[in-house]
């Protein structure tokens, strides 16, 4: 893992050098001339948002890429996502309160600063392509699934149509991977593993009301729903 990072790292930093010096070509037009020449020297080597999110698009930029662990499902949308949220998010994983092995080495090379830069860029990303969603779930649950909903009061936090929270930092939950969402919401009742679970308050009091089955009910109707995510492919943030 350390050794693929450390590649990808070069690689990345190459990358952004090129991309660097091909974007501040027309931004050196006369008039910023000025302006350019009382600024101090620029670090030796200012890591550039690209070079941040190169370590991510491999997997959260490729359309159905799966995960193996715990167990097959889909890289979690994050494009789109609260940035307060994937702030949090990256935060648990980089102290453990996420236990997920892969994403805590990653989040744990991330700055402070460079949580806050791919946090923004991801919130954005594909924004101008969305319509906006109503206020309602795009369909409506099931009995079976209502009364989970219900009991779980979702709607409380997650919002009516369940992409709108109470709290930024709270994650929009419509129309994500349906077989993701099934992980996470089972990671919230895993506990004494050392290599997976989530503690979370919260989430953890909630998600131990319900059996497995009822999870994946929940999971399904959820990631069925209309939402205001999305995997943006690696090409599209390359054309950009
Ligand atoms: C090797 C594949 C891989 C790479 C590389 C990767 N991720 Fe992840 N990411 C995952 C998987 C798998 C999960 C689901 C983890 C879990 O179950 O908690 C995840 C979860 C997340 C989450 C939580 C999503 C949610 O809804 O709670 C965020 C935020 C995130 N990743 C951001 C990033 C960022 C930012 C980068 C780059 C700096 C990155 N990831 C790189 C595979 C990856
Ligand atoms: C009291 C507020 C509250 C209620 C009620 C609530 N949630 Fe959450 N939910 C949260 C918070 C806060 C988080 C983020 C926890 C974390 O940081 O891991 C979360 C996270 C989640 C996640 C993980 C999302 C991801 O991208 O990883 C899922 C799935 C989820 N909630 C589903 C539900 C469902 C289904 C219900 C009803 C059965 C529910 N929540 C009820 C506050 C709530």
């Amino acid at each position: 893992m350390n050794k693929l990072l450390t590649t990808l790292f070069a690689l990345s930093v190459a990358c952004a050098t090129g991309l660097a010096l091909a974007q501040t070509a027309p931004a050196t037009a006369p008039a910023a001339a000025p302006a350019a020449a009382a600024k101090p020297a620029a670090p030796a080597n200012p890591k550039s948002l690209e070079a941040k999110i190169e370590m991510c698009v491999g997997c959260h930029g490729i359309i159905g890429y799966r995960a193996s662990f715990p167990e097959v499902h889909r890289v979690p949308k994050i494009a789109g996502q609260s940035a307060q949220y994937i702030a949090a998010a990256l935060k648990a994983y980089k102290t453990g309160d996420r236990k997920h092995p892969t994403m805590r080495g990653i989040a744990e090379t991330l700055s402070e600063q460079d949580v806050a830069d791919i946090s923004a860029y991801y919130q954005d990303l594909g924004k101008a392509g969305r319509a906006p969603l109503a206020e309602t779930p795009s369909r409506n649950p099931s009995a079976q699934v209502a009364t989970l909903l219900q009991k779980g009061n979702c709607v409380a936090c997650h919002g009516a149509n369940f992409s709108k929270a109470i709290d930024p930092s709270y994650p929009k939950i419509a129309g994500q991977y349906d077989d993701y969402l099934f992980v996470a919401l089972k990671a919230y009742k895993t506990e004494n593993n050392a290599a997976m679970g989530r503690n979370n308050g919260i989430m953890g009091a909630i998600a131990k009301q319900f059996s497995n089955n009822e999870l994946k009910a929940l999971a399904n109707y959820i990631g069925s729903l209309d939402g205001e995510m999305e995997t943006v492919p690696e090409s599209r943030f390359h054309r950009n």
